[in-house]
């Protein structure tokens, strides 16, 4: 079953009608579904189902051993993302077993296809939540209480998921048996379409540092037609501000990037002047100092805004990741192995980024001819899903 016919297979779950695209967010119903194809298709394959302790799912090709070669990606989305990032990951590596069988090939070590939980944080709030988890790179108690907008935690969610929450946290058995792991995964921006002979596939070399900020400023709620102007301690104000402060924060610093794409006041009313909002800062640079140092000049300007409006300010820092730079001779030898393919950096975070702190690991990207990512027209061509499939396999 190729990577097309896996991909065509679940085109449909998680569909979102109202916003487009997907929402297929941690152990909710939809990515629980997503599981349950994965579980079956690897199955189909008779590859041995693993979920790790973290909720992380591998399907082995062989006895779980040392220096295993992983691949794999994540099935959750972003709210309205599209249908690649991900899932074309984890279609590519299924088919590649599908063909490296066709041919007679047996692993001569142990190779796992694994399915990372939670990567896009879309629940939760935390992004590569089950690779953090799996290398310590988050505090498992503080994951366990991270609560989706609904008041639910992960361990209620993992629980009711049949993963069992009170083990989550680094598995150095797990860590222990890989020996590098190679993320397929589309491109996410257009660089490959614009060279010369739009190559299919280029080998990653570098994510940029990035991070999470929640804001919430603090007013006085009150009515939007009997309260006069000047008497207003409207947060909606310094929230504003902030956004726009974090446009030109960004603009000013070499390849910085700075994003609110969620805001939320409370309570939300039409003819309600906001007591609080609460708002996401997303923030990203080639550098852990540049990115502090954007985060710093948009906390000032939220700042000053606050204190104009007669609003309380409180930023919390929810998750940050330094500069990703993938294993040189990885990327040299995949480079060299897929004909001289181009090496691409990467600003959006990977379970292969997080990973990178532990063991060797590498990614494949596929081209995207639109560029666009996190959302419905996020896109790889027929073809370019089959030179997918054709790298992974070369690569495996
Ligand atoms: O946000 C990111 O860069 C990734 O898609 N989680
Ligand atoms: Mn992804
Ligand atoms: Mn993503």
């Amino acid at each position: 079953m190729s990577a097309n016919d896996l991909l065509a297979a679940i085109a449909d779950v998680g569909a979102d009608r109202t916003r487009g695209g997907y929402a297929r967010h941690g152990y909710d119903a939809a990515e629980l579904e997503l599981r349950t194809w994965f579980v079956e298709e690897a199955a189909r394959r008779d590859l041995d189902i693993e979920v790790d302790r973290n909720g992380n799912i591998w399907a082995w090709w062989g006895a779980p051993g040392p220096n295993a070669v992983l691949t794999g990606s994540h099935l959750d989305s972003v709210p309205g993302g599209g249908a690649f990032d991900g899932p074309l990951g984890v279609a590519c590596a299924l088919d590649a077993v599908d063909k490296l069988r066709e041919r007679g090939f047996s692993p001569a070590r142990p190779l796992a296809v694994v399915v990372f939980a939670e990567e896009e944080g879309g629940r939760f709030g935390v992004p590569c939540l089950g690779s953090r988890l799996l290398t310590g790179a988050i505090d498992p108690a503080r994951a366990a209480a991270l609560t989706d907008p609904a008041g639910i935690t992960l361990a209620e969610a993992m629980g009711k998921a049949g993963v069992n929450p009170d083990h989550i946290g680094r598995d150095e058995q797990a860590l222990a048996r890989i020996g590098c792991f190679v993320e397929l995964h589309v491109e996410q921006g257009r660089a490959l379409d614009k060279l010369p002979g739009t190559p299919a596939i280029a080998v990653a070399t570098s994510i940029l540092a990035h991070g999470r900020w929640r804001f919430t400023l603090r007013g006085q709620g009150n009515h939007a037609g009997t309260t006069e102007i000047a008497e207003r301690a409207d947060p909606m104000l310094p929230a504003a501000a902030t956004v726009l402060a974090a446009r030109r924060a960004a603009a000013s610093v070499a390849g910085a990037r700075a994003t609110v794409g969620r805001l939320i006041p409370t309570p939300g009313g039409t003819n309600v002047i906001a007591s609080s909002v609460d708002f996401w800062l997303d923030a990203r640079s080639p550098s852990t100092s540049d990115t502090r140092a954007v985060v710093a000049d948009i906390t000032a300007a939220a700042r000053d805004a606050a204190s104009a409006e007669g609003c309380e300010l409180e930023v919390t820092e929810e998750s940050y990741g330094d500069t990703v730079v993938f294993d040189s001779k990885l990327r040299d030898d995949l480079t060299a192995l897929l004909g001289d393919v181009p090496q691409l950096p990467t600003g959006a975070g990977h379970d292969a980024g997080i990973l990178a702190a532990s063991v060797p690991t590498a990614m494949l990207f596929v081209r995207n001819p639109t560029g666009i990512s996190h959302a419905p027209a996020e896109y790889a061509e027929i073809g370019d899903r089959i030179a997918g499939t054709a790298a992974l396999v070369r690569t495996l």
